[in-house]
């Protein structure tokens, strides 16, 4: 069994982060919400565990907490911020308001040398977001290292509790790798978890799941969806068959791309599906762009229906599901900014026995890198997100087959460029949008009435937030010419330099 550690979320917005670190620092990590049942916990048997940041105040009455049982577990546990202050908290010590919000870098100083602070320097820089601190560390446990307003900054009781009111995850703490470093020292894990390793072992786990049986997928041709069926490929071959649907939203000759390659690349079954037609009939006339979602999910799912029904009984279903959709779905208050849909969404009606999702456990970029380590070419592992509306998020108003089209030709010149000069691999997402806005254009003396394109791109680590691309002038000034002489009914070219938040990376 390999080693794990586990974190426990309380909400905070760098968790992610936390396992990330772990995970790069060759140690397999996983969080859990912080209220997960005691006995799941231990059945994991962790190595170490992670008390993360949270929006909370440990002295409210119906504040997160942890079980005291956890607290005796004699394993070493991490508390980070709220966690620091809750181990604080649960342990006899006390936590108090500090008189003001403490946001931003802070000189570290290290006070002994605690082996959390192996090889890290006397005074060093680490990033502190908090209101409430500790004042009185409990009982047995002493200050390891101080902040000018923030005392116990760091604590320990010399045995298996740590905490650390500042956030070691976040690259403004220059010392922090080190600091979860020596954590994981403490907790006497194997260094040893690799992406190609993972690779290795799921594909040899869904053989042995699989068996004899059959296995039924959505291939929408993204990262996610395709290392997750190349991987099932490899356990069980034919026995695994992608319905790929071609919904009339997708970018200039993509269908036909995606559909080639996983037929003469990797000889994989593949249904393909030319469904255009009624997704644009069931899409006449709609220009509210949640209704545009729901209906593409909706007719999305009765396609699938109708071609699983036709493939027969298949007992797997397999999803390109990965670790931050599992983590976001379990966000209990998020608001709804966008219904996200994902092709490979689970459809109600049939029934499948058992699901299968290989990725569950990895992020984008270990998704990628497991796609590289199978031998996937570059230009597939690297593809930009797309989302699952396709290009109905891109072309506002009532989504029609002449407007796709304009769109199409604009979106691809743009791609073309971007590639072309070289900044495909820096630029998160690069796209066209048609805002269906028309205005007044002169061509060859002649008054036009065409169709305005919009660019956006944007770079990003992880889409919850981005900032517009610094698109150099010439790559754009080449963009617009090409797009007003080669795209039809086209005038004019403006270029979206808003960041999200406030505006979101789609139009829709
Ligand atoms: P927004 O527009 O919310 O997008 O800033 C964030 C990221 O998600 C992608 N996106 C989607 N992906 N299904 C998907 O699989 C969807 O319905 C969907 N809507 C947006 C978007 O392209 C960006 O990468």
């Amino acid at each position: 069994m390999r080693d794990l550690i586990l974190v426990l979320d309380f909400g905070g917005q760098y968790n992610q982060l936390i396992v990330r670190r772990v995970r790069d620092l060759g140690v397999y990590a996983e969080i859990l919400p912080y209220d997960a049942p005691l006995d799941i916990i231990k059945s994991k048997s962790p190595k170490g565990i992670v008390l993360t940041g949270g929006p909370r105040v440990v002295t409210e009455p119906d504040a997160p907490a942890v079980s005291p049982d956890l607290l005796s577990m004699g394993i070493p546990i991490l508390g980070i911020c709220y966690g620091c202050q809750l181990i604080s908290h649960m342990l006899g010590g006390s936590v108090v308001a500090s008189s003001s919000r403490e946001y931003g870098k802070a000189p570290l100083f290290v006070k002994t040398d605690n082996p959390l602070f192996h090889s890290v320097p006397e005074q060093t820089t680490c990033w502190m977001s908090h209101t409430y601190y500790v004042q009185d560390p409990p009982p047995n446990f002493h200050i390891i290292a101080s902040t000018p307003t923030c005392p116990a900054a760091s604590i320990t009781d010399g045995q298996n509790f740590y905490g650390v009111q500042f956030h070691p995850e976040v690259v403004h703490t220059p010392d922090g790798n080190v600091i979860i470093k020596n954590f994981l020292h403490i907790c006497g894990v194997a260094f040893d978890w690799k992406v190609d390793d993972f690779v290795g072992d799921t594909i040899k786990k869904i053989r042995e799941r699989i068996g004899d049986k059959r296995v039924l997928m959505a291939l929408s041709g993204g990262v996610d969806s395709s290392v997750a069926a190349l991987m099932i490929h490899k356990a069980v071959g034919k026995q695994l068959t992608c319905v790929f649907v071609d919904n009339g939203l997708l970018r200039l000759g993509e269908a036909d791309e995606v559909e080639n390659f996983y037929r003469s690349a990797y000889d994989m079954n593949i249904v393909r599906v030319n469904a255009s037609d009624r997704f644009l009939a069931k899409l006449a006339g709609v220009t509210e762009p949640e209704q545009k979602r729901k209906i593409i999910g909706e007719e999305f799912i009765r396609v699938f229906e109708e071609e699983s029904d036709k493939i027969g009984e298949t007992h797997f279903l397999a999803q390109g599901t990965i670790y931050p959709d599992i983590i976001e779905s379990g966000g209990k208050h998020a608001a709804v900014i966008k219904s996200h849909h994902n092709v490979g969404g689970l459809p109600k009606n049939i029934a499948f026995k058992e699901i299968i999702e290989p990725l569950r456990e990895l992020f984008k970029d270990e998704v990628r890198r497991a796609g590289m380590s199978m031998g996937m070419p570059e230009h597939m592992v690297y593809r930009q997100p797309f989302p699952g509306p396709g290009l109905a998020v891109r072309c506002l108003g009532e989504v029609t087959s002449e407007k796709l089209d304009i769109l199409r030709r604009a979106d691809a010149i743009f791609r073309e460029e971007i590639a072309t000069a070289g900044l495909d691999r820096d630029i998160w997402q690069y796209f066209a949008i048609l805002p269906n806005l028309r205005s007044v254009g002169v061509m060859g003396d002649e008054r036009t009435y065409f169709h305005t394109v919009a660019l956006r791109a944007v770079t990003s680590l992880d889409a919850m937030t981005a900032d517009w691309a610094d698109i150099p002038f010439p790559v754009l000034k080449k963009v617009s010419n090409r797009i007003v002489n080669e795209a039809p009914q086209v005038n004019r070219v403006v270029y979206d330099i808003t960041s999200k938040p406030p505006a979101t990376i789609e139009w829709e």
